[in-house]
């Protein structure tokens, strides 16, 4: 058992913190929003993440998760303090590190006992070096036993509790090993791989990783565009690939592409620190430009289909970046949508958890209350995430309802012959011959 704090209760602090307390660790999560800590003190929940309301409860009633806006409170007696705060975009496409130094800071000014300083925030390669030298700085004239680790994080929204507790690997950088080691305890009884290396090279481990990632998207995102001009059916192509160990089938869905807090700030992060030194990214820009055009590919579908799209009524199914999360960051349903408002379509949407966040920043967006009245009176029907109560729907009803019964399935969730025969002009992604002639 080991005494924790971990610095930032967003999707990766408070998931971190939550499962070290469930792993029998003293974690005391501490956040500078007033809101957030007073509503995770009441056992509500900022975001939605499956099993997350029910974990922090057990934990909290179990005497071993603590929320605090006190830093003297958060990182009194701790050995480990957990930077997860977040590290957004800035404009060149950089990681902004004033959260993660104005955390370094604070745990300068207010620690007198040795810690250890974990990185689980996604940040640029070198910044362990950086807070450090931070928080050295800072307590000048006052030393402090102290060492840096880097920790990065690979959970995935909408399964992140799953990925933290079963992780194909842990990678931990320090300069000092023992550091490392120390900090590697705390995942000991998840059995899976550690991995020790330099702070630096842990940092790029990271940021290759989620590129990685983004890239066989945007393969198979760019084979779906050549297979639609060749006539082959790429979700064919996906499955004789990933039958290939070396391939593997996963992330091999092609569709609207990528979206996210994590593999666009990334990919664009990774690619600004290879220009600042000098290299071409240029295989990371082609993965960030096919990105971008699979959803201008869903609007010339559309335009080519309907004409022009001025007052045409266009529902959208989906608004989060991917099933089982409420984040809209990045989304590329979103993304789609103001393309199509651009065109004077009038826009309406259904999203299962994240109509409330949307509806504060989408105005312009008409939010139903559930997919069938999305399809009443439209011109045509986007699926844009492929959440699992989209997967079956009453496609007569729907069809009996829309003004023109035309389906661009983004995600290609559906069937296309199916759809066809039941007098959809059907349009997936990579699907081959156009389902309908053409
Ligand atoms: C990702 C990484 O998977 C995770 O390891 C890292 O820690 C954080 O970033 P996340 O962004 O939560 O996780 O979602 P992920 O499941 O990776 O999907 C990312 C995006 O890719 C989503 O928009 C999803 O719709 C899209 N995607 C995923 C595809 O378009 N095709 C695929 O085959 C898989």
């Amino acid at each position: 058992m080991s005494n924790i704090c971990v610095i930032g209760t967003g999707y990766v602090g408070l998931v971190t913190g939550t499962c070290f307390a469930d792993l029998g660790n003293n974690v005391r999560c501490l956040d500078i929003d007033p809101e957030r800590i007073n509503k995770l003190n009441q056992n509500i929940m900022p975001i939605y993440e499956p099993g997350l309301e029910q974990l922090v409860s057990q934990n909290v009633k179990a005497g071993r998760l603590t929320f605090t806006m006190d830093y003297q409170e958060a990182l009194k007696d701790a050995v480990i303090a957990f930077i997860a705060v977040g590290t957004p975009s800035g404009m060149e496409g950089e990681a902004d590190l004033k959260y993660v130094r104005s955390v370094a800071e604070s745990i300068a000014d207010i620690v007198d006992q040795p810690i250890i300083i974990v990185n689980k925030s996604t940040v640029p390669v070198g910044t362990g070096d950086w807070v450090a030298d931070v928080v050295t700085k800072r307590r000048a004239g006052k030393p402090l036993d102290f060492c840096v680790v880097s920790n990065p994080e690979f959970l995935r929204e909408g399964s992140a509790i799953n990925d933290f507790m079963m992780p194909d690997r842990v990678v931990l950088g320090s300069v000092d090993r023992s550091a490392a080691e120390r900090v590697s305890q705390l995942y000991a009884t998840l059995r899976c791989p550690i991995l020790i290396t330099d702070l630096r090279t842990a940092e790029m481990i990271k940021y290759a990783s989620n590129a990685f990632l983004a890239t066989k998207i945007s393969f198979i995102n760019e084979m779906s565009n050549i297979c639609e001009e060749l006539g082959a059916d790429v979700t064919q192509v996906a499955r004789g690939m990933g039958l290939d160990k070396r391939i593997g089938s996963e992330f091999l869905d092609a569709g609207l592409g990528w979206g996210g807090s994590c593999f666009p700030k990334d990919v664009k992060a990774l690619a600004h620190m290879a220009v600042l030194h000098g290299t071409h990214p240029q295989l990371l820009q082609a993965v960030m430009d096919i990105n971008r055009n699979q959803r201008r590919r869903v609007v010339l579908r559309l335009r080519k289909e309907l004409g022009s799209l001025n007052d045409k009524v266009i529902g959208v199914l989906g608004l989060s970046f991917k099933p089982n999360t409420d984040d809209i960051r990045e989304s590329p349903a979103l993304d789609v949508i103001h393309l199509l408002q651009n065109e004077g379509a009038q826009v309406k949407a259904y999203d299962p958890q994240s109509m409330e966040l949307v509806a504060n920043s989408e105005k312009q967006l008409k939010l139903c209350e559930n997919p069938y009245l999305v399809a009443e009176g439209a011109d045509a029907l986007i699926l844009a995430t492929m959440w699992n109560e989209f997967k079956q729907l009453d496609f007569e009803k729907i069809k009996a309802s829309m003004k023109q019964p035309v389906i661009v399935d983004g995600r290609n969730l559906w069937d296309p012959d199916a759809l066809s025969k039941m007098g959809f002009t059907y349009y997936g992604v990579g699907r081959g011959v156009k389902v309908n002639g053409e």
